[in-house]
């Protein structure tokens, strides 16, 4: 049993860490820790933040925050974004960059990998032969090592494979064992797996042309969103597209991003 100390002792950690405001959810740190905390026989949640505290780099805080940050995604989630993206986004920035020939897109909360992998694939299709001539690597980031892990592994199950269009399934899959689906060596290695607090100092030296930050916003508060949207901003290049969740927003006052239609932005 969580006491009401313990439970606030733990979501001002994961607020000042990661931005996540779990302050009315109780239930839900209680149902993923609870099981943890008796596995690694701790006698009480005090004694398992001490150590999350006393050492914010080590085992105890990162299952910390494996376990509070919610991972659900799918494959052509809110897919009109990314057919959006590849009819009027990338004609555009493959003028823009004619000279370069370097895209740099970021997916900012990528989870278990179907997002950005769908970006590569996305890119592929849309350069086709020119591919070889083109870097667009895509860098996808998260908080959660362990949803990294799998993401890197790429291997899927039929049924979440099934919700992409068919010719990208046969293109960039192929069938490992019992249903389920690898992705396949060439759109791996389009896309660069790392772990990035979004609390932290944004890393970028070159400007960004895309942006996909969805459904993470959702759990900060209105100020961490505000700043972190602002850096954002600061880092990507002039006409740059931001893509939201479809069921996020961003307030017109409050921000320098230019609306272009629901859930897309520009610099
Ligand atoms: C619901 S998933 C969204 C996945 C994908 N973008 C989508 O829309 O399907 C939210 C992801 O944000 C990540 N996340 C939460 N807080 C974060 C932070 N401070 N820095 C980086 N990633 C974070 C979580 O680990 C989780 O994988």
């Amino acid at each position: 049993m969580i006491t009401d100390q313990e439970f606030q002792r733990i979501v001002m950690y994961v607020k000042s860490k990661s931005g996540i405001n779990l302050s009315e959810k109780k239930v839900l740190v209680q149902g993923r820790l609870d099981n943890y905390m008796q596995r690694k026989g701790y006698s009480s949640y005090h004694e398992f933040m001490d150590l999350v505290e006393k050492f914010p780099a080590g085992p105890e805080a990162e299952d910390l925050m494996n376990a509070l940050t919610t991972n659900h995604t799918y494959f052509w989630r809110e897919h009109e974004q990314f057919l959006f993206l590849k009819q009027e986004v990338f004609p555009e920035l493959k003028r823009y960059t004619e000279h370069t020939r370097d895209w740099r897109i970021w997916c900012a909360a990528s989870s278990t990998g179907e997002e950005p992998y769908t970006l590569a694939m996305l890119c592929m299709d849309f350069l086709g032969l020119e591919m070889s001539q083109w870097d667009t690597t895509i860098l996808a980031t998260d908080i959660d090592t362990k949803v990294l892990e799998t993401a890197v592994r790429g291997v899927y199950s039929k049924n979440s494979v099934e919700q992409l269009p068919q010719q990208y399934v046969r293109r960039f899959f192929r069938p490992v064992s019992g249903e389920q689906y690898q992705v396949k060596d060439e759109l791996k290695k389009q896309v660069l797996f790392r772990r990035f607090n979004l609390m932290h100092q944004l890393p970028f030296r070159k400007p960004l042309h895309v942006v996909f930050i969805r459904n993470v916003m959702i759990y900060f508060d209105e100020p961490t969103k505000e700043k972190l949207l602002e850096s954002i901003y600061e880092k990507m290049a002039p006409g740059g597209y931001l893509f939201i969740g479809s069921t996020e927003s961003i307030s017109q006052s409050n921000t320098k991003f230019r609306y272009v239609r629901p859930s897309i932005y520009r610099k």
